[in-house]
């Protein structure tokens, strides 16, 4: 049998076709930036998403995506996407990542997409994952779940050769994350709080030197964890994600999407088995990526295109007319 980091597909001339579903996704939702309408803009970045993917010569499943299949009519999970020739493949997606943030016009909104062999990524359903996140070039386990958040500081200090004042830690600004935060406080560390868009957080990790963050940690969507472990996976960094539950609902919908143990702590490679490719496009400015571009007439946008084969990040500008940008 064909152990999971052995599958693969062919990913160099479907990459490029990817850059343009994160792409088209991006482009539809720039007249609702700023527009205080998240469900339009939502609404708007999945079809376009969807119709740009099913132009794909691929067999795509969605395993990540806006929902099950009773709660999301588009992209749902398991829904089936492509041509229905090509590749067998897996795919995670936020078409919105950060609706609130699109919405009123704040950075880091982006659509984003990855695509891996079929089988091959965790189908994490719609609950809560405690998150940790470190960039390249650190040994195994520097930092871990269990380690309280200051512990977690001190060990990525002592790896970095710094002090705990020199990391940043990149954190959402959630009431939950107040204790988290307040012990943060105590080493002396930065911290970059964020109201929306963990993926990009995460992302952030990889580039400490481009976007001053360290690490990442606190709990968020665990469809966006396996999204971010995908992005991690070709830029280099690591991931921890353990599922957290609030009830006996969201343990059902884990079993429904074929999770047994509960409790797990899940690597990078462990969400992500295979090699993948990931586009993300900006949609408002942020540190990793321009927001589109809206001058009379034209739309610009910026894509990021990876992948963990070959450790090749792309970064594309798409500058097009109005009414051919999703076409
Ligand atoms: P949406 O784009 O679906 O609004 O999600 C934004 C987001 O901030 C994610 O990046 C994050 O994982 C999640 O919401 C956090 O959830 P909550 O707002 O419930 O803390």
């Amino acid at each position: 049998m064909t152990t999971p980091d052995k599958v693969q597909f062919d990913d160099r001339m479907l990459s490029l076709g990817l850059a343009r579903v994160s792409e088209a996704a991006a482009l539809a939702s720039a007249d609702l930036i700023g527009r205080g309408d998240e469900h339009a803009a939502d609404q708007a970045a999945v079809d376009a998403m969807r119709n740009q993917l099913n132009l794909l010569d691929i067999r795509g499943t969605v395993v990540i995506g806006e929902g099950e299949r009773d709660e999301a009519p588009m992209l749902f999970i398991g829904e089936e996407v492509g041509t229905g020739t090509g590749p067998e493949v897996d795919i995670a997606l936020d078409p919105l990542e950060g609706t609130t943030l699109t919405a009123k016009d704040m950075p880091n909104a982006i659509s984003v997409i990855a695509m891996g062999p079929r089988g091959t990524m965790l189908h994490a359903p719609d609950v809560y994952m405690e998150k940790l996140a470190i960039g390249p070039g650190y040994p195994r386990d520097t930092v871990t779940l269990d380690m309280p958040p200051a512990e977690r500081v001190r060990a990525l200090a002592r790896a970095k050769g710094c002090k705990p004042r020199d990391i940043t830690c990149c954190v959402l600004e959630r009431p939950r994350h107040q204790k988290m935060i307040a012990e943060l406080r105590e080493t002396g560390c930065a911290i970059r709080l964020i109201t929306d868009g963990d993926v990009a957080g995460v992302i952030h990790c990889a580039e400490p030197e481009l976007t001053g963050i360290d690490m990442y940690m606190g709990s968020g969507g665990a469809p966006e964890g396996v999204l971010a472990a995908a992005a991690l996976k070709c830029m280099g960094g690591q991931i921890l994600g353990q599922l957290l539950f609030r009830n006996d609902e969201e343990k059902a919908r884990a079993r429904r999407a074929g999770i047994e143990d509960l409790n797990r702590v899940y690597t990078r490679d462990e969400m992500v088995r295979a090699d993948v490719i990931f586009a993300a496009t900006g949609v408002t400015s942020g540190t990793l990526l321009s927001g589109i571009r809206r001058e009379v007439g034209w739309l610009t946008s910026e894509t990021l295109l990876m992948r963990s084969r070959t450790g090749s990040v792309r970064r594309m500008t798409y500058r097009s007319p109005r009414h051919a940008a999703t076409q």
